[in-house]
């Protein structure tokens, strides 16, 4: 039949029969072909029966939902988007909408995209600069929204985009990527915010794996073969705990020399994660407990000394890294103002200071980038493989 090529649309109608093959369950025994979308196969550029790299299909992101790996992929990550949903709910947690668009950087990093109309008459420019009267951007985070919300409910969470302006085009780091956020009330250990970290990325994946068996297959096969074993040991062991303090006596016992060598007080890079991963056996590690000058403003004073630390936690995992940021939250008013002013910010988190001043509660909370979480249950390499449209600092295709 002329036109049916690999690559066109067709309609078929016929009869679903046992197939004799090995291969599959059924086979189609077609009564009648229509090819609704003719396509070229001398142009198109996926090849019948050749596996194009991940490297390769990235360059077409209007096409590569139509190959089987970017297929399966999509699948995963509507599977997971599910599972993830139905944890929180199966657990009391109420859904926030945070917003987009906020005047606060969350994280105090800088990596902010700032948000103003395209176009303004010159007069309203005058009048005030920004649209909102205030500077805004997109968000870094939902933390501190969901904080509000704790004020009123024992648990919430929010799942949404979220905008990071770094300057990376690093295979962990995308620009727009969604992130799942969790707030606990009436907590004052960062176990219990570890725990829902660690049933989150158990319970999700247990699902992931039963409701897309095939699809995850197809990775662990032809992506990142033998990464089947790496997911069953993640899921059959308990997480493991160390704190900052021992994770830096680790890496300067360790032989394996660094590009950023390492001592007290220094940011874990993604080699130093990536290294107390393999030592602690390639089972997902909780890092606690980090120098307090290395975390945001809302992070919990420990009050201890020499070393001076602040009750935070990562959890790196295998291949990736740091999969989860999270930490208890200052919830003592008057550390947090003093904190506050010396940071310069008094005038801008009057209100996040007004949620301490009535009916404080000690709660801690969590974020869990959702492509990360993607890359490291499929074992795929690069970030941009697990978004259906990246974008990154130079790269904003479609
Ligand atoms: O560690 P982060 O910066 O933590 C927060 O934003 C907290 N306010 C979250 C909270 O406590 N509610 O980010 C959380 C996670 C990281 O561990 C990482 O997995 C992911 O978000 N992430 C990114 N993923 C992709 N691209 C980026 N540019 C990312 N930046 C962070
Ligand atoms: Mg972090």
């Amino acid at each position: 039949m002329t036109g049916l090529t690999f690559g066109s649309a067709i309609d078929v109608s016929g009869s679903l029969e046992k197939s004799p093959s090995g291969k599959q369950n059924v086979e189609l025994h077609a009564k009648q072909i229509q090819v609704t979308g003719k396509c070229d196969p001398t142009e198109f550029p996926f090849k019948i029966k050749e596996r194009h790299s991940l490297e390769y299909i990235r360059q077409f992101p209007h096409l590569r939902c139509r190959t089987n790996v970017f297929s399966a992929l999509l699948r995963v990550r509507s599977e997971a988007t599910s599972a993830i949903q139905s944890f929180f709910k199966d657990n009391g947690f109420i859904q926030i909408h945070t917003p987009v668009i906020t005047s606060n950087d969350c994280e105090g990093a800088g990596e902010l995209f700032q948000v103003e109309p395209a176009s303004r008459d010159k007069q309203q420019d005058e009048r005030d600069p920004h649209y909102f009267s205030v500077p805004t951007y997109l968000t870094v985070s939902g933390q501190l929204h969901l904080e509000v919300m704790a004020g009123a409910f024992p648990a919430v969470y929010t799942f949404g985009p979220t905008f990071r302006a770094e300057n990376s085009q690093s295979r962990r780091h995308l620009a727009e990527f969604y992130m799942v956020e969790a707030e606990i009330s009436f907590t004052e250990s960062l176990e219990d915010v570890m725990t829902v970290m660690e049933h989150l990325f158990k319970a999700s994946t247990e699902h992931v794996l039963t409701h897309c068996a095939e699809d995850v297959e197809l990775f662990h096969k032809f992506v990142a073969p033998g990464h089947r074993g790496q997911v069953d040991l993640m899921l059959s062991r308990k997480f493991n705990v160390i704190s900052y303090t021992e994770a830096i006596d680790i890496l300067n016992r360790s032989s394996q020399i660094f590009t950023f060598p390492t001592k007290w007080g220094c940011d874990l890079q993604t080699e130093h994660e990536k290294y107390l991963v393999k030592h602690c056996g390639n089972i997902p590690v909780f890092v606690t407990d980090y120098p307090y000058d290395l975390k945001p403003f809302y992070a919990r004073d420990n009050q201890d000394h020499p070393r001076h630390t602040a009750a935070a936690v990562d959890l790196l995992v295998p291949g990736v890294g740091e999969l989860c940021g999270g930490s208890l939250r200052e919830e003592r008013l008057e550390i947090l103002r003093s904190r506050i002013i010396q940071a310069g910010m008094e005038d801008a988190y009057e209100w996040y200071l007004q949620l301490r001043q009535f009916g404080s509660v000690p709660h801690g909370g969590f974020g869990m980038g959702f492509e990360r979480y993607l890359q490291c249950i499929l074992g795929v390499d690069n970030i941009k493989d697990v978004i259906p449209f990246a974008r990154f600092s130079h790269s904003c295709l479609l």
